[in-house]
């Protein structure tokens, strides 16, 4: 029986249903000719109300891979959202032209408010500080390729981790496997949100510590989640300055790390890493951005065929 869903937060799919996709996007990887018309005849609108490269281009990569055709805007002021419509009359009337939306939105929770009204599934591109959960099994199925499994992983995220909606999302999902630890590496200024300490971290017993030294914990990381400062997000342009170099992963600072570390990065970075990392084997943040692409091929395909719509 079909059903209509959408993707507004990682904990809308199981752990079964994320482990399907990740089998989906394997696939995909291996047989790209297979699904090379999956999508005929479909389209996906894209409805970026803020700036970006990797989310909106991979989405429509992905579509145009599966056969299916792309419509859509990539920024605000060219759609009548300038003119004062609605999220909710945007949405209504976009799910009249496409099969399926991918949307971006600086307000939190705008997504959610589109899908009430929403004739075909909304994917949740990314909205203000809240969650990018594509960018979550995007970093799911980066990890799984390198680690092969989730469970007993101990993953630094370091940055502005209080703005930085992708390392909500990402503790929010690996805070669901077996025995992962989170150390959790910021000013103190920019920590997490007490929500995920909360009412994500401390109900399901999840081990984690905070720290303001990336040496200090170097050595004990199997993945280490790199962030950008979120220029964007900050009331002052004086407290983005103060924190805007707080950690730069440079190659002398991974003298202490395991040999099997994977640094990521949702991109786009800014200089929280140098360019001097890029070349070391365990580098792994532009491959995380083509997996990016195959887990968005995942998701289209599992969504339309959710709702009845493939
Ligand atoms: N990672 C990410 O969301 O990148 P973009 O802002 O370029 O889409």
């Amino acid at each position: 029986m079909s059903e209509l869903r959408h993707l507004l937060d990682t904990t809308d799919l199981t752990l079964d249903e994320i482990d399907e996709m990740i089998k989906l996007s394997l696939d995909i990887i291996d047989n790209k000719e297979k699904y090379a018309h999956i999508c005929d005849g479909k389209k996906l609108a894209t409805l970026f109300f803020e700036p970006s490269t990797r989310t909106r281009l991979s989405f429509e990569a992905a579509m145009y891979e599966l056969g299916g055709n792309v419509l859509g805007f990539s920024e605000a002021a060219s759609s009548s959202a300038a003119k004062g419509e609605s999220v909710s009359d945007t949405i209504r009337m976009v799910s009249c032209y496409a099969d399926i939306i991918a949307m971006r939105h600086p307000l939190e929770g705008a997504p959610r408010v589109g899908s009430y009204k929403s004739l075909v599934p909304i994917i949740n591109a990314g909205d203000g500080g809240h969650a990018h959960p594509t960018q979550t099994l995007t970093d799911l199925l980066t990890i799984y390729r390198e680690k092969g499994s989730f469970d007993n992983l101990t993953v630094g995220l370091c940055g502005d981790l209080k703005f930085g909606r992708t390392v909500h999302s990402l503790i929010k999902a690996m805070s669901r496997y077996k025995g992962v630890k989170f150390v959790l590496i910021s000013p103190k200024e920019l920590s997490v949100p007490e929500y995920i300490i909360k009412d994500v971290l401390n109900p399901c017993g999840a081990e984690y510590k905070e720290t303001e030294s990336m040496d200090e914990v170097m050595s004990e990381l199997d993945i280490l989640y790199m962030t950008r400062i979120q220029r964007e997000r900050f009331y002052s342009e004086d407290e983005y300055l103060k924190h805007k170099d707080a950690f730069i992963l440079s190659a002398d600072k991974l003298e202490t790390a395991k040999s099997d570390l994977t640094i990521m990065h949702p991109l786009p970075r800014v200089n929280e890493i140098s360019t001097d990392v890029d070349d070391d084997s365990r580098a792994k943040y532009f491959v995380q951005a083509l997996n990016g692409k195959y887990i968005r091929m995942a998701l289209i395909i599992t969504l339309l065929k959710w709702g009845g719509l493939l």
